[in-house]
């Protein structure tokens, strides 16, 4: 079977629907027929300012909704990235062969230093991108399952693979992308033309998965629109619109064709409050789930536990082929 590896930072309290759209449920997807490999990127999480006790918290919060969507520790291998020392071990090696002026060009760094000024941005931040692409080589998977904004990272994970390759001796696979088109790229309700994110999108903006139900069907009623009263899918001229389609389409796999013909001659109002029962049934019963999982932190530490076994047994084998490529003397 073939293999899938993505990753999640654990930086919000909840995740949110471009989360769940853009990646999450293909993982789910994922599970029937390939190998997975699902972690929760805490190591990624302290690149930018953090409290110590909200991230602890945070990532049992993400493996309790990992587990509520339908990851299943039975197929899939699902753990936390600090518990697996490999990831930042074959950071270092992919770091020595990455060009400064290369780690430079990657746009979320210049996107997320410039909040706070570029000397003022670790140079983890400056690195994350060759972290993500370690956290994805170690695995040596087939596809990786994420949203629009990643495409750029995993180009330079496929440049760093093959570069390894080719001066030391073939030990990478070159990972393909898995985005799907239709939802790679779910926008902020409030200003439709930007994604939505959990650092950018103003609360409005974003329907996370853990909010109170009826939270989110308010959201989903203020979302921004048009003036044109038309409904029919435009992303160009109607993104407001089509975002809502997209987000009514993928919950409840009818399509925007189909949705769109339904609509048309109807106001914004029918369609919002339409989609707002379609969220409030599919988040009700997943908020419970996550609830009732985070009751038991035993299992859960127990489940990543087990998932990080899974992991290092790939990750080992993987970085004693590099250790030795590239000429490290073997332990004895
Ligand atoms: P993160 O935690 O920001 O997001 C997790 C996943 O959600 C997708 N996503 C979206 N998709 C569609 N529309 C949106 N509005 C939207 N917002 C977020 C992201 O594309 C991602 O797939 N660097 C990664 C985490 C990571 C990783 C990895 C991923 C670390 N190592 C290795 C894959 C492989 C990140 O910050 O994702």
């Amino acid at each position: 079977r073939p293999r899938v590896l993505s990753g999640i930072q654990p930086t919000a309290d909840s995740f949110h629907f471009g989360n769940y759209l853009g990646a999450l449920r293909q993982w789910v997807d994922l599970q029937r027929d390939h190998q997975p490999f699902f972690f929760i990127a805490d190591q990624h999480a302290i690149t930018v300012e953090h409290d110590p006790k909200v991230l602890r918290e945070r990532t049992l919060r993400a493996a309790a909704q990992l587990l509520a969507m339908g990851i299943d520790p039975a197929r899939s291998a699902i753990f936390v990235q600090s518990q697996v020392p490999e990831h930042s071990q074959l950071s270092w090696v992919l770091q020595c062969l990455t060009g400064f002026g290369e780690a430079r060009r990657m746009t979320q760094f210049k996107d997320k230093s410039a909040k706070q000024g570029e000397g003022a941005a670790s140079v983890g931040l400056f690195t994350y991108p060759i972290l993500q692409a370690a956290d994805i080589l170690l695995y040596r998977p087939h596809y990786v399952p994420v949203g629009e904004d990643q495409r750029q990272h995993l180009e330079l994970t496929r440049d760093l693979a093959q570069r390894f390759n080719h001066r030391y001796k073939k030990t990478f696979r070159l990972p393909e992308p898995y985005i799907l088109k239709a939802t790679a790229k779910i926008a902020d309700l409030q200003d439709p033309t930007s994604k939505m994110s959990k650092s950018a999108s103003s609360p409005g903006g974003i329907i996370e998965m853990l909010d109170e139900p009826s939270r989110s069907a308010k959201k989903i009623r203020s979302a921004v629109t048009d003036s044109d009263g038309e409904i029919r899918f435009d992303p160009e001229a109607k993104p407001g619109i089509s975002n809502l389609l997209t987000i009514y389409s993928a919950l409840t796999a009818r399509s925007v064709s189909d949705l769109a013909e339904e609509y048309s001659g109807r106001g914004y109002g029918d369609l919002k409050k339409d989609l707002a029962d379609v969220v409030v049934s599919f988040v009700t019963p997943f908020r419970e789930r996550t609830l009732e999982l985070l009751d038991d932190q035993t299992h859960l530490s127990q489940v990543l536990q087990q998932g990080a076994d899974q992991a290092r047994s790939v990750a080992e084998a993987t970085l004693r082929d590099v250790y030795q490529r590239v000429g490290f003397v073997a332990r004895s």
